[in-house]
Formats: structure tokens, C-alpha cells, sequence
């Protein structure tokens, strides 16, 4: 089967265009934001884009069974969250097994949730870093695929911690996609091998 990703994203799609620049081979990419910025990147790419609101459906259900209407519709193979700032319930998920990645802006464990770089960064740690994970039905907790530390410099401003954060994203992203798509990733329990 050729991978065709589907990318889902709620924001201004920075890691999109990441993904994009490494020419992976993006299907359609979906927003539950409306005017999301990153549906501007995806167009200008020549990628088609929906726009599924989660606020207009009734149940999580409802919202799921919709994405994934669109998803089959594009013949999606593998799903990107690249800044989609929902959860996904099983039913989803068990429709992409072990072919569904997120990428989160902290070391997981540590900083799940909303703005990991300012929960880093006001716990005072000294070293944070990156994380791409498949995803569970939990929020950021699935196993790891790639994972990469980064040191927090002495006074550095949340800002510039985000911005170095962002950086070492737009290399593991899709380093960790490709991975995906070859097939070389193999997981064991909580373990992620790769081959
Ligand atoms: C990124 O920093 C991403 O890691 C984070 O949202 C930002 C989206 O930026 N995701 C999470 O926090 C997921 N829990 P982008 O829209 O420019 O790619």
C-alpha cells in the first residue's frame, strides 16, 4: 500500500510546512480550527484541506466519524498530528494501528498538555527536549519513537527556549515520518525499535 499521510493540525501549521519541505507524501490535511493558519500552507502547496469543527458536532464521536469520512475519502494510510490540539478516542485510533504520531514540544513524560515549553520552562528544568510518540487514547502518552534532549541556556527566556524547541520539531517530525511510512518502526509493548 503507498503511504499517503493525512495531517491534522489546529494552529498556525509550522510543523505542516515541515513536512511539506521534506516532500512526504501528504493526502489532505484537516483542521478542527476554521482559518487555521496552517490550512493557508496546505492550499498553497496544492494539498487539499477540510475544516472539521468539533464544537459543530454533537459527541466525540460524531466529530471522529466525520474526520474519518474525510480521511478514507483521501485514501489516508497514516496520521500526522502536527499541532492538533484534541485527544482521539480508541475507535479512531483503532482504524490507524500503530499508524498515528504526535509530535509534542516536551521530554515526555514530563509536560503533557497545553504549552509544555512554559510548563518546562517555569518549572526551571534544565534540560527539556522533543518528542514524538504514537498516539494512545491518552494525552501525549503513547510510546516513543523519537525523542531528543535540549539544554535549557542560564536566563533564557521562554520565548527563546519555544523557538530553539520549534527548531529541533521541524527535524524530528518528519525524520520520525519517514520513519513511519519505511515501515521501520516496530513496537513492543511500550517500546518502539528501530529498524
Ligand atoms: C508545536 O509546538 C507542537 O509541538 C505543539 O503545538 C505546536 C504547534 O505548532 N503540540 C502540542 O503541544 C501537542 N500536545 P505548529 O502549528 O506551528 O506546528
Amino acid at each position: 500500500m503507498k503511504p499517503a499521510l493525512g495531517v491534522l493540525v489546529s494552529g498556525r501549521g509550522t510543523n505542516l510546512q515541515a513536512l511539506i519541505d521534506a516532500r512526504l507524501p501528504i493526502a489532505v490535511v484537516v483542521s478542527n480550527v476554521a482559518g487555521a493558519p496552517a490550512l493557508e500552507r496546505a492550499s498553497g502547496a496544492g494539498i487539499p484541506v477540510a475544516v472539521i469543527d468539533h464544537k459543530a458536532f454533537g459527541s466525540r464521536a460524531a466529530f471522529e466519524d466525520a474526520l474519518l469520512e474525510v480521511l478514507r475519502g483521501h485514501g489516508v494510510t497514516h496520521v500526522v498530528l502536527a499541532g492538533f490540539m484534541r485527544v482521539l478516542t480508541e475507535r479512531f485510533l483503532a482504524e490507524f494501528p500503530d499508524r498515528v504520531v504526535n509530535i509534542h514540544p516536551s521530554l515526555l513524560p514530563a509536560f503533557p498538555g497545553v504549552d509544555a515549553q512554559k510548563q518546562a520552562h517555569d518549572y526551571g528544568v534544565k534540560v527539556t527536549g522533543v518528542t514524538v510518540h504514537l498516539v494512545d487514547a491518552g494525552t501525549d502518552t503513547g510510546p516513543i519513537v523519537l525523542q531528543e534532549a535540549l539544554p535549557v541556556h542560564e536566563g533564557e527566556s521562554c520565548d527563546g527556549l519555544r523557538a530553539r524547541l520549534l527548531e529541533m520539531e521541524h527535524r524530528l517530525l518528519p525524520a520520525a515520518v519517514r520513519l513511519l511510512i519505511e515501515r521501520r518502526l516496530q513496537r513492543d509493548g511500550r517500546r518502539v525499535r528501530i529498524g
